[in-house]
């Protein structure tokens, strides 16, 4: 993996904590490759409309682990592994975290398995920066609330309630705190600006030194 110029950056967090922004921040900051989960290529817009969009009918935890599982592994064929091939740079609104954040502590299913599975689907292709937005769940559903008048009708996982979220909210602190240097966990409460400094230095640190 060190002989490779492209690196993947994966930026992690619940519902509302301003990932999006920064990922699009990041990527234009290095001229990245910009891409997001569940939905970036054709089979994935299929499956997120199928696993988000209330009124599909019931979808099982398991059920929802193998579709999430699908759309990254059709996302690492078509998205991250030509462009990481062509030594571009990848920046990923949301990858492998988030199913042992939501299917594994939100849903409860096993995390060593659900381990599997991602590996599986992934060819092993592992981010070489984690970013962790860290944001309490009751502040995320306040800001979501806050913007309420201009969204839509809460999605599928949107709609499963602050203890839900919780869960997932400090899954992603275990992961990130057992992930050790390849996680950089950020406070999401931070102004825009600075959150997206701290991010920008340690990609920087990424591109000089190369992974950990
Ligand atoms: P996303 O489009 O990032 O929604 P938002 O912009 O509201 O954060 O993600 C859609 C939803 O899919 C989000 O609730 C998290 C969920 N999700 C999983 O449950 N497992 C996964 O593996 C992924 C990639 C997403």
């Amino acid at each position: 993996m060190s002989d490779r110029r492209g690196r993947l950056v994966a930026l992690e967090g619940i519902d509302g904590c301003g990932k999006s922004t920064q990922a699009r921040l990041l990527a234009s900051r290095l001229d990245a490759v910009a891409t997001f989960e569940p939905g970036a290529t054709r089979l994935g817009a299929g499956l997120r409309a199928l696993l988000l969009e209330p009124g599909r009918g019931a979808v099982s935890d398991r059920a929802e682990a193998l579709l999430m599982a699908a759309d990254r592994a059709q996302h690492v064929t078509e998205v991250i592994r030509p462009a990481l091939d062509a030594g571009r740079w990848v920046v990923t609104d949301r990858y492998a975290a988030s199913t042992l954040a939501y299917q594994g502590y939100g849903r409860g299913l096993d995390l060593t398995e659900l381990d599997a599975l991602v590996g599986w689907a992934t060819g092993g292709l592992r981010p070489d920066l984690t970013v962790l937005l860290d944001l309490p769940a009751d502040v995320a559903a306040a800001r979501r609330a806050a913007a309420g008048a201009d969204r839509q009708e809460a999605d599928r996982m949107e709609a499963e309630g602050a203890g839900f979220l919780g869960r997932v909210a400090e899954g992603f602190r275990t992961l990130a705190a057992a992930g050790g240097e390849a996680w950089l966990v950020v406070d999401a409460t931070a102004p825009v600006a600075e959150v997206a400094g701290t991010i920008g230095r340690a990609a920087d640190r990424l591109a000089r030194d190369g992974p950990p």
